[in-house]
Formats: C-alpha cells, structure tokens, sequence
C-alpha cells in the first residue's frame, strides 16, 4: 500500500503512474474512518483505475477548539481498514505545515449564499476552511471524480460550487448515508458517544422520518415545531437547528412549491457531542 504523507511525492507518485486515459477516484476524509467511508471507497475503486484517500483533519474548517481537539486521530486504525478495501488504494496524510506551508488561513469564498445557512450560519468559517482544503486536494490529486456523503448534503452543494466558480474538471459524486442498525447515521463524532447514548440517538432519525410523514400533509412551519417539540421531550437532546430547505438553493422553504424538491436537515447536540443528519422529504 502507498502512503504519502508530503503533497510533492504524491504528486510525482501520481504522475508517474497515470496515463493520459487514466481516471482518479478521490475520497477525502478527516480519519476516523467508518463504513460511510469505507463505502466510498468501494464506489471509486468501481469507477476509477487509480483511487486516492485522504486523512486529514483540517484545523480551518473548525470553528470551535475544543471539536478540533477532541476530533478522533486513528491513523493507524484508518490504514488497515483502507486496506481492507483494497490494498491498491493510494493514502494521503499529511501535516498540517505540509498543506498550509507556515499559514493554517482559509480563503473567503462566495458561494451565492449557499454557506450562510444551516452549518455555516452555525459554524462561521467552517465552510471557508472547507472549501480552502477541498480546492486545496483537488489541485494535488487532480481527480477525475470526488466522492462526498449525503449525511453532508450542504457541503456537497458547497463543493459543488466551488468546482464550478473555479472551473475545475472534477465531477462530485454525492454517495447515499450509511446508517447504524438503529438508523443513526454513521459518523466519526459517533465515537464520541457511550453506548447509551449511540442507542438514544435513534431519535434523531426517527424525527427525520417523522416530519417526512408531518411535511407531505402540513406546512413546513407546522413541521418544524412538530419536530421541536418532540426534540425538546428529551432533555438530553439539544436541539441546533432543524430547517426544511430547497434541495438546490438551501433557501428555507416558507411556501411548498410543488415543483421544488425539498430537503429536511437537523443538528442536535449530546452530552457536547454535535450529530447532524438530513432527508430528502419529495
Ligand atoms: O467531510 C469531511 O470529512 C471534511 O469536511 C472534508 C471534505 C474531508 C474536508 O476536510
């Protein structure tokens, strides 16, 4: 297995091993890998000749210290399950002075607005940081296609956006949320929880279905207080946000338009621990 932990010799690795045809499978990850990720593998080595990994956890996209700090760092662990999926995948961890040379800064972006609702009107920055380390892996992988998780719809649009105002020749390729056996979707936060706590957070899957069922007969308004009501009966349970969104424009949706395709998205916090998950509710 090759493993790369300076951006310059992964990119003579990769251009001595590519050839003009050959196309690129990009995962890019923070560690902790699960089987979310593990899938996403699996999807690129289908699709790809060469495939590429990255474990990196991006201090600029963290909008709070103590997250960043306390975020899992399984290198080791990371390695053998990439392996499990096939050894000919290329890995890609590097220091933080590696990527950033002496400067951990985001660029501001604008992405029409997309990066002021939701997670980036609750994490401010977090989607500069995210978008200054995505263009930042596109320019040294040069991927031919990039793989991202439902779970983050917003930052899949977000990176959408990115590879457009840019022009970079990369198609995003958005992979359905795995899920544990309760329906919590998997996460690299999960770790953070007990086991008590994993199982209670079924809840919040359950909500999603609920206000799935609420929205085809009701407001979004109604929906999203059926929701918080239900949220605020567990006093474990801290409630961010819950916003039924347009699929492509994020904008809150006030009047359905039945010509739109909307999105449920939640964010709730346990014992500190911050889980967001989101459905697709037409
Ligand atoms: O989704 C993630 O794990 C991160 O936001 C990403 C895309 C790897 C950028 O750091």
């Amino acid at each position: 297995m090759q493993i790369f932990d300076r951006k310059t010799a992964l990119m003579d690795y990769l251009s001595s091993i590519k050839t003009t045809n050959s196309s690129i499978g990009f995962v890019p990850t923070m560690g902790a890998l699960h089987k979310g990720h593990q899938s996403l593998m699996i999807q690129s080595t289908q699709e790809n000749d060469i495939t590429v990994v990255s474990i990196f956890v991006n201090p600029t996209q963290f909008n709070n210290p103590e997250d960043l700090e306390k975020y899992p760092r399984t290198l080791d662990d990371d390695i053998v399950k990439i392996a499990q999926i096939n050894s000919n995948i290329i890995v890609f961890a590097p220091t933080v002075e590696d990527m950033y040379e002496g400067k951990t800064l985001s660029h501001s972006f604008d992405f029409d607005g997309l990066e002021n609702k939701m997670e980036g009107k609750f994490r401010p920055g977090h989607f500069d940081g995210v978008g200054t380390i995505v263009k930042l892996l596109f320019e040294i992988v040069q991927p031919t296609n990039a793989y991202f998780g439902e779970k983050d719809f917003q930052q899949v649009q977000i990176v959408k956006k990115m590879v457009e105002k840019s022009h970079l020749p990369v198609s995003i390729v958005m992979c359905p949320i795995l899920r544990e056996t309760n329906n919590l979707a998997m996460s690299s936060r999960n770790e953070r929880l007990t086991l008590q706590e994993r199982d209670e957070a079924s809840i919040i899957y359950q909500t999603l279905k609920g206000a799935k069922e609420k929205f085809a007969n009701n407001s979004a308004k109604e929906t999203t207080q059926w929701v918080e009501n239900e949220l605020n009966k567990n006093k474990k349970f801290t409630l961010e946000y819950f916003e039924i969104a347009d699929e492509d424009t994020l904008s809150t949706c006030v009047l359905k338009d039945k010509n739109k395709k909307y999105r449920a998205f939640i964010a709730v916090f346990i014992n500190n621990v911050r889980l967001i998950d989101t459905i697709s509710l037409n």
